[in-house]
């Protein structure tokens, strides 16, 4: 049986992150073949086009962690409307040089959390235009846009029973979408 390694990329720094809960609750409901590792992004330094050639160490292992990974799973907060500055940083560093980016191929799944109505839905169609330049094939149905309520995380910090069936299914689409995908 294959095993895929995923790359979790989380779009907040925040410690108490809904965001990072979600990441951490989302990954307990994949088959045992798949296995999760958030990448940091928070000690990357701000992307500067002079740094290209002599990117920083923090770069390198990023850009590592995208290369071993079969597939990329986002789950990011929307900060006005957009994707936080942090994640396009690291989207930013990890494209670079020109014909080195790291993220081209790699099957991804969309993910994100708010207190806000809308869930983070413009933040995530962001997202998928970031990703398409990038030639990242995105799964695109089911989208998941997360309202955070009580009762979203059990005590225990696993997806509550309201939310559970909804993303169950989206683990589930987005696992067939991996292995469709990956290389
Ligand atoms: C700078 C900033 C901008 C925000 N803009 C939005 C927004 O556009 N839409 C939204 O739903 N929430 C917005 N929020 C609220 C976030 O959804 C909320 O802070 C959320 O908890 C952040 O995600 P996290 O818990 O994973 O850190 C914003 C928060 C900050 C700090």
């Amino acid at each position: 049986m294959s095993q895929f390694q995923i790359a979790v990329i989380v779009g907040s720094l925040r410690k108490d992150s809904f965001n990072r809960k979600l990441a951490d609750a989302i990954v307990k409901l994949a088959p045992p073949e798949f296995t999760f590792k958030q990448v940091h992004i928070g000690d990357l330094p701000l992307y500067n086009q002079d740094d290209d050639e002599k990117q920083a160490e923090s770069v390198k292992r990023l850009k590592n962690e995208i290369g071993g990974a079969q597939g990329l799973l986002f789950v990011t907060p929307e900060y006005n409307r957009s994707i936080p500055g942090v994640l396009k940083n690291a989207i930013d560093h990890a494209s670079r040089p020109p014909g080195q980016n790291a993220w081209t191929g790699k099957p991804a799944g969309v993910l994100g959390a708010s207190p806000g109505v809308i869930g983070t839905a413009m933040a995530q169609q962001h997202l998928r235009n970031i990703l398409t330049f990038l030639g990242v094939p995105t799964l695109g149905q089911p989208e998941a846009f997360i309202h955070v309520t009580d009762g979203l995380f059990d005590e225990d910090g696993n997806i509550g029973s309201d939310s559970r069936q909804f993303l169950q299914n989206w683990m589930d689409q987005y696992v067939a979408w991996v292995k469709k995908h990956a290389g």
